[in-house]
């Protein structure tokens, strides 16, 4: 048992021989849990999203047997607790529509449960963000355990990388040059170990940037789902939180804004997912952190994007863990000053630069040295102007160049059925250098925001050998989708922002170096124009009522994080009352 200097949270159910520490302790006890087990130990939750319709997190079971494992093993009572699985591959409309709802339960089982400290078990994309903002809204000592990415993807002799595959074949097959039998056949050969996406997609980049807040132990990022060491990595973290109850190491002394900082400068260095903009933003509100776009222009910016992964670069997860992975480029980063915070806290006690100072890199081109990058200046491109007053966002390490400062006539689609309706109809009035604009994909507008932003281009442009074009949109993209496209655009255009306004031909200016994103219309015109345009009236605005509607009138603008307005903040864990 420990020697504990205060009195935990979990005796106010456990500690007291009454009526109520009977009924706490007997009907735990119906799960074969022995006496000595009340006796004040750190009572530490382990919260799982593992569910087989999470393909990603399938193997969760395991991971906490070993957390399990740990927590014993440091004098910790384990208790194994479900969430809402938040599974990116087969939720509809899209997962992002309830990373809040999970977000939510997070925060009630712990506030409302026996719980001293917890383990998060997250894997999918938006499994981190949801477990991290619900427990930041808690504030409790809190350790990060993320599933691990899949083994590379063999097709044909060659590695293929999730997410990113699907939208090169499907192009392949659009323009002709593979059939949709050989397309098909990659299914299983994409996917064939446990774990989350071996691109540097939202999974891999939340897990780089849980690693790099501080709030995992240090090579969480990388390790191989299937590889052996990410069961060792569990059953270590299981010992740590422990330790971290009893020194009450709560994550507001881990996500501190140098934290934040840190992983905005880390999310720019392995070419993150535009996903993360939004994620760190939530995160950043439930623990009372104030970040701001420009913080990405401020600290991201500039910064090389040093790690060579798919979408932006070539190579996948795999690669990355045995080239040194994440402490390795923290430490490169770190020797070359550009390491904004080296002594911020981590969950290990010791300081993010302690943890890498001596991290081995063992391939220079996995991950490059700063003069010799993937991208000179990655980082989230943050654009504003007319089109987008609060705000839109583009990941230059996996956009084209030459399109980064363009000129063209907008191709406007409604929303996304337009966008399907039309795209191929060989009459569309399009060229390469044409804007395709997208609308009515927003938080509100498409509720949940949907990564439908890399619009595939018109089959008549493929067939030409167009690859890329500029797209605009206010919906988000997938972290494995690449190309220069437009995202996040604030406020959406079902919230009365002026992507409602723009019309067929009319001129948009993008310009990534000055940040600006530019409806070539006068002012009068633009406000003449926004006058017949309420919010709201571009789309339906109400469902039948349930979560969906909940959502609606609560969620907030990308610029804000797409959290609810009423679950912004830290509101700790105070033990609630008796309940009986
Ligand atoms: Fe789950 Fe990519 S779909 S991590
Ligand atoms: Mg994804």
């Amino acid at each position: 048992m420990s020697d504990k200097k205060r009195p935990l949270r979990s005796e106010a159910w456990f500690g007291t021989a009454d009526k109520n520490g009977f009924m706490y302790r007997s009907w735990m006890k119906n799960q074969g849990f022995p006496g000595h087990m009340f006796d004040g130990r750190p009572v530490i939750g382990i919260c799982n999203t593992w569910s087989e319709l999470t393909p990603c997190n399938a193997h969760f079971r395991r991971i906490a047997d070993k957390v399990r494992q740990g927590i014993l093993e440091a004098g910790g009572f384990p208790v194994e607790f479900p969430v809402f699985s938040n599974g990116e591959s087969n939720l509809r409309p899209t997962a992002m529509l309830t990373r809040n709802l999970a977000s939510m339960d997070v925060e009630e089982s712990l506030r409302g449960n026996p719980v001293d400290g917890v383990v998060l078990l997250v894997g999918c994309d938006k499994t981190t963000p949801a477990l991290l903002m619900g427990a930041a809204s808690c504030d409790l000592p809190t350790i990060v355990v993320s599933g691990g990415p899949m083994l590379n993807g063999k097709h044909k002799g060659r590695d293929i990388g999730s997410g990113t595959a699907v939208w090169q074949l499907s192009e392949q097959v659009k323009a002709g040059r593979i059939s949709i039998h050989d397309f098909m056949s990659a299914e299983a050969d994409m996917s064939r170990s446990a774990g989350t996406c071996n691109t540097m997609g939202t999974a891999s980049t939340m897990a780089s940037i849980a690693e790099s807040l501080g709030t995992s132990l240090p090579h969480n990022a990388a390790i191989p789902a299937v590889d052996s060491r990410r069961y060792v990595l569990a059953q270590l973290s299981g010992n740590r939180i422990v330790d971290m109850v009893n020194e009450d190491l709560r994550l507001s002394k881990i996500l501190t804004r140098e934290a934040f900082e840190n992983a905005i400068r880390v999310t720019a260095a392995i070419g993150g997912s535009t996903n993360a903009v939004v994620h760190l933003k939530a995160i950043a509100g439930r623990i009372g952190v104030d970040l701001s776009m420009e913080d990405w222009t401020r600290i991201g910016r500039g910064t090389p994007t040093i790690v060579d992964l798919q979408p932006s670069g070539r190579f996948l997860m795999e690669e990355f863990y045995y080239a040194g992975g994440l402490p390795a480029v923290l430490r490169r980063l770190g020797e070359a000053n550009r390491l904004p915070h080296p002594n911020a806290l981590t969950a290990n006690g010791k300081t993010l630069w302690e943890n890498v100072q001596d991290a081995p890199l063992y391939n220079d081109e996995v991950i490059r040295p700063l003069d010799s990058p993937l991208c000179e200046d990655g980082g989230i491109c943050v654009l504003r102007g007319n089109l987008a007053p609060r705000g839109a966002v583009l990941k230059p390490s996996a956009a084209t160049p030459e399109l980064m400062k363009h000129r063209g006539r907008a191709v406007v689609f409604d929303n996304f059925d337009h966008y399907k309706a039309r795209i191929n109809d060989p009459e569309l009035e399009v060229d390469a250098n044409s804007v395709l604009v997208m609308r009515n994909c927003g938080p509100k507008g498409y509720p949940g925001m949907a990564e439908v932003g890399n619009m595939g281009l018109p089959a008549k442009l493929l067939e030409q050998g167009i690859t890329d074009m500029v797209r605009i949109s206010d919906a988000r993209m997938s972290g494995t989708a690449y190309g220069t496209v437009v995202l996040h655009v604030a406020p959406e255009a079902a919230d009365g922002g002026p992507l409602a306004a723009v019309r067929e031909g009319d001129w948009i200016e993008l310009d990534c170096e000055s940040g600006r994103l530019h409806l070539d219309v006068s002012e009068t015109e633009l406000a003449e124009r926004m006058k017949d345009i309420r919010p709201g009236t571009s789309r339906v605005l109400a469902s039948d009522g349930g979560y969906l509607q909940l959502y609606i009138d609560h969620v907030l603008q990308a610029d804000e994080g797409c959290d609810f307005d009423f679950l912004v903040g830290r509101r700790g864990a105070k033990v609630p009352s008796h309940s009986h």
